[in-house]
C-alpha cells in the first residue's frame, strides 16, 4: 500500500515574532517540482495565529500539545478546539519532553488524542524508548505498549500519526540505524489494533538530518520524519522536504 510520505518540523520552544519570516525563505527555497507530500510545520503556539495569515497552502500548521478538554477552568493550557480554530491541521501528543518533564502518562496521552480528534485535529503521537530500557532488550515492547495505551477506541488510521522518537536519539546527534528504524516501525505496524495498520503513518524522528534522512525513508515502514533542530533552519528543512520528495 503506498501511503502519503509526511514531514513535520517541532520547533519546540524556539521562535519570536521575527522568525515568522521562515516561511517566505522556505517558499523561496522550495524546490520547482511538484511537492506530493504533507508538510507539517509546529511553531510555538504564540506563533501560530500570525503564521496562519502567512501559511503557503502546501504547508499545514500543528500545534507541539494540547489540553485533554475542550474548555475550562485550566490555566495556562491551549485545548485543540483552539488550535483548530487558529487553523491547525495536526497537534503533537505525548512527546517525551512532555512525558518526562510534564509527567504526562498514556493514559493523559489517551485522553489528549481523544480530545484532538474531537476538534477534528490528527494527532502526531510520539512514543520512544530509554537508552536503558534499549539496554534492557525492552525497546519494542516499551513502544508499542505505549501507542496502544494512548489511542483511544475505535481510532482510525487514517486520523492518526505515529512518531517512533527514541529518546537517546532526541537532540544528541545520535540517529538509530535505519535497519534497527526499521523493525521499531514494522513492530508498530504490527501492534497496531485496527484492520487499517497498513494505512498508517509512522515517522521516524530523533537527530534527522539532510544527510540521514534519505537512508531512514527507504526503509519500507518508514513513511516521514518529524525533525528537531533541523527545522528551524530553512536549508535543513528544504533539504528534508526535497529527500522525502524523491524517496
Ligand atoms: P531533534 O531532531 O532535534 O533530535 O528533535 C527530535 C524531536 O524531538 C522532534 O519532535
Amino acid at each position: 500500500m503506498s501511503r502519503r510520505a509526511l514531514l513535520a518540523g517541532n520547533w519546540k520552544m524556539n521562535g519570536l515574532r521575527q522568525d515568522v519570516r521562515w516561511l517566505k525563505v522556505l517558499a523561496e527555497a522550495m524546490p520547482d517540482f511538484p511537492v506530493d507530500i504533507d508538510i507539517v510545520l509546529c511553531p510555538p503556539a504564540t506563533l501560530i495565529a500570525q503564521m496562519a495569515q502567512e501559511c503557503p497552502d502546501w504547508l499545514a500548521l500543528g500545534g507541539q500539545d494540547c489540553a485533554a478538554h475542550a474548555k475550562g477552568a485550566y490555566t495556562g493550557d491551549i485545548s485543540p478546539v483552539m488550535l483548530a480554530d487558529l487553523g491547525c491541521r495536526y497537534v503533537i501528543v505525548g512527546h517525551s519532553e512532555r512525558r518526562t518533564g510534564h509527567a504526562e502518562t498514556d493514559q493523559k496521552v489517551c485522553a489528549k488524542v481523544e480530545a484532538a480528534r474531537a476538534a477534528e485535529l490528527i494527532p502526531i503521537i510520539c512514543v520512544g524508548e530509554s537508552l536503558e530500557q534499549r539496554e534492557q532488550g525492552k525497546a519494542v515492547s516499551v513502544i508499542t505498549d505505549q501507542m496502544i495505551a494512548s489511542l483511544p477506541g475505535g481510532m482510525s488510521a487514517h486520523a492518526v500519526v505515529i512518531a517512533y522518537e527514541p529518546v537517546w536519539a532526541i537532540g544528541t546527534g545520535k540517529t538509530a540505524t535505519p535497519e534497527d528504524a526499521q523493525i521499531m516501525h514494522q513492530a508498530l505496524r504490527t501492534a497496531w489494533p485496527g484492520e487499517d495498520g497498513d494505512a498508517l503513518r509512522l515517522l521516524y524522528g530523533g537527530s534527522v538530518k539532510p544527510s540521514n534522512v534519505f537512508e531512514l525513508m527507504a526503509q519500507p515502514d518508514i513513511d516521514g520524519a518529524l525533525a528537531g533542530g533541523a527545522s528551524l533552519e530553512v536549508k535543513d528543512f528544504a533539504a528534508l522536504i526535497r529527500s522525502l520528495i524523491v524517496s
